[in-house]
């Protein structure tokens, strides 16, 4: 998606961009994030479910194995997104952000990096130290990598379900910081993270 706004030419940019600067989030990185945006509303609602019905019925354990299927598929997103953010940095914020705001969003995106790669992990860990497989999709299993331990086990759903708030928190300060950029301040901030449109470019 090397479009014209993408990369910077000649012209000042805000932030230390120079020329051939990548202003947007480039397409894989903008298909990552939307794509874990989307699961994440899924894995939610799939674990609200599951943990609202009946113990030992048909439901729940098919509610639990999407749940976990896709928790284990937002785990992979998550470290792949993370080595592709290593080698692909972020375009420049504009230069009309201060540093708190850009601290304060820093902050959110590690939050948001740490609670969505715990999540799984401590579910996983639920699962294993209680001696049991995790399959995905029913495609291939995940064995139990440790030795039975049903004090890890308890730990690490209780941390499951706390983490769940946590994750609220900064889900509601991201989503909400994006919206204020894009639908209140109507800066670049939003934009970089939404693909080329005809007629929406970014300010020089
Ligand atoms: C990003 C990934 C994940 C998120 C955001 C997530 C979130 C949640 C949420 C919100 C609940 C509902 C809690 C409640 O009812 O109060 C839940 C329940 C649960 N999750 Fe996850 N989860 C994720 C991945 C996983 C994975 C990978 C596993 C297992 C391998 C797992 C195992 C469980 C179990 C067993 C429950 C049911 C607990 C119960 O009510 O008995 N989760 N999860
Ligand atoms: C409607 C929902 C969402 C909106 C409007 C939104 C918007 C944005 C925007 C505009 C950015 C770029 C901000 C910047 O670089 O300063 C961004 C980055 C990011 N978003 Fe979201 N987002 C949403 C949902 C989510 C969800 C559910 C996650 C869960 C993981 C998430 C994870 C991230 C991360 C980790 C970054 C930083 C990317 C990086 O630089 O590595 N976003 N988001």
């Amino acid at each position: 998606m090397d479009t014209a706004d993408h990369i910077v030419g000649s012209s000042p940019v805000s932030g230390a961009a120079g020329p051939g600067v990548a202003r947007r989030y480039g397409p894989v990185a903008q298909s990552v994030h939307w794509l874990v945006a989307g699961l994440a509303v899924i894995v939610v609602s799939l674990g609200w479910a599951a943990g609202s019905a009946p113990h030992n019925t048909a439901a729940r354990g098919d509610l639990l194995f999407l749940h976990r299927s896709v928790g284990l598929t937002i785990l992979a997103l998550m470290i792949f997104r993370a080595v592709w953010r290593a080698w692909h940095p972020a375009p420049p914020v504009p230069a009309s952000l201060g540093r708190i705001e850009i601290g304060l969003a820093r902050l959110t995106h590690l939050g948001l990096y740490f609670i969505f790669v715990t999540m799984p992990v401590a579910g996983y860990l639920n699962a294993a130290a209680a001696g049991h497989a995790v399959s995905f999709f029913g495609l291939f299993s995940i064995p139990p990598l440790l030795p039975v331990n049903q004090r890890l086990s308890q730990w690490a759903i209780a941390i499951h379900l706390l983490g769940q708030y946590l994750l609220y928190l900064v889900v509601v300060l991201h989503v909400g910081g994006g919206l204020y950029h894009g639908v209140i301040k109507r800066d670049d901030v939003l934009e970089r993270m939404l693909p080329h449109r005809r007629g929406a470019r970014l300010r020089p």
